[in-house]
């Protein structure tokens, strides 16, 4: 897809721009947010990001800090979440995770200062919005990544070890855990146009909602069939840890089949956008089908 090729160049340019050089006194600490946050990733959330804006007419230069907001929370989480206290995982991207090349403090200190920065680059740096719809992009961005988001995800996550959930909890944690941040970075992408009509905002928001699940089924899935070399991350962790998961309660087939469900629903939701929605179309195909 040509579309996503040049929105992760867009994405990576502005990224760099919008982080501290490693020579920026604390230079550790942003030679660890740099190592983390660049090369390397999927780049999924700014892909929604700018397929999003797109559907809803805002142009380019107005969804970068955006996509950069979401993918330093994004950045920040899988530090966090690879720390031996959470996950314990060496393998991060193709290499050796934060903690494994800096240390735990200083990668603890690098997650830290990235979740700052997202709010620091949407509230300063979005190109021609208005102070209402920062606010609203702050608050947006602020509960997906919060307790009762990201981080309650990952809360209910780590309770969840061990124990057997039924199906609807465990797609309470996904919802959570990654679903709230897919969610959101579909909706700052419309955010960034300069008016939404509520059909529009109300169909981005169904297919935030569904393709976000499924994103979160997909990672369960290739954990169990993806080889760690594909993924660039460790392959069979969740087993490892005795996490529940799509595959350990359905099986991969039964994995699959609501990964499908949950991909038509996501279809589905964008039919009142009509041919406007095809970019966000070919990345929840990418999203489903992807290998790694
Ligand atoms: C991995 O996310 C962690 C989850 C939320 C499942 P990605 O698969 O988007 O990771 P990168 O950004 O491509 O490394
Ligand atoms: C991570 O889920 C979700 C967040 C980082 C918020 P996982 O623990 O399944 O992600 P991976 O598989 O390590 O990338
Ligand atoms: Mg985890
Ligand atoms: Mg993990
Ligand atoms: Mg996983």
């Amino acid at each position: 897809m040509r579309f996503a090729a040049e929105s992760q160049r867009r994405v990576e340019a502005a990224l760099d721009q919008f982080l501290p050089s490693e020579h920026t006194h604390p230079a550790r600490l942003h030679r660890a947010m740099r190592y983390s946050i660049l090369g390397g990733g999927k780049r999924i959330r700014p892909l929604l990001v700018y397929a999003a804006g797109h559907v809803a007419g805002a142009p380019d230069n107005a969804l970068d800090a955006a996509a950069c907001a979401v993918e330093c929370i994004h950045a920040y989480s899988l530090i966090h979440d690879d720390l031996p206290a959470m996950d314990d995982d060496e393998l991060r991207r193709g290499k050796p995770t934060c903690h494994k090349a800096f240390g735990e403090a200083e990668a603890i200190l690098a997650g830290d200062a990235l979740q700052a920065l997202a709010f620091y680059v949407l509230a300063h740096a979005l190109d021609g919005a208005d102070s209402s719809r920062r606010l609203k992009m702050v608050e947006l961005l602020a509960q997906a990544a919060g307790s009762r988001g990201m981080v309650g995800g990952q809360s209910i996550d780590l309770a969840a070890v061990g124990r057997e959930l039924d199906i609807a909890e465990l797609e309470d944690m996904h919802i959570h855990k990654t679903g709230a941040l897919i969610r959101a970075s579909v909706l700052l992408g419309a955010l960034c146009a300069n008016r939404v009509e509520d059909r529009d905002r109300n169909a981005l928001d169904h297919f935030g909602k569904y393709i976000g699940l499924a994103f979160q089924v997909q990672d369960d899935i290739l954990d169990v069939t993806a080889t760690t070399a594909t993924l660039g991350k460790r392959a069979g962790a969740d087993q490892a840890l005795n996490k529940p998961t799509y595959p350990s309660l359905l099986g991969v087939n039964g994995a699959r089949e609501r990964a499908r469900e949950l991909h038509q629903a996501a279809l589905d939701s964008l039919e009142p956008l009509g041919p406007r929605a095809g970019l966000l179309r070919g990345l929840s195909s990418y999203i489903i089908d992807r290998t790694a």
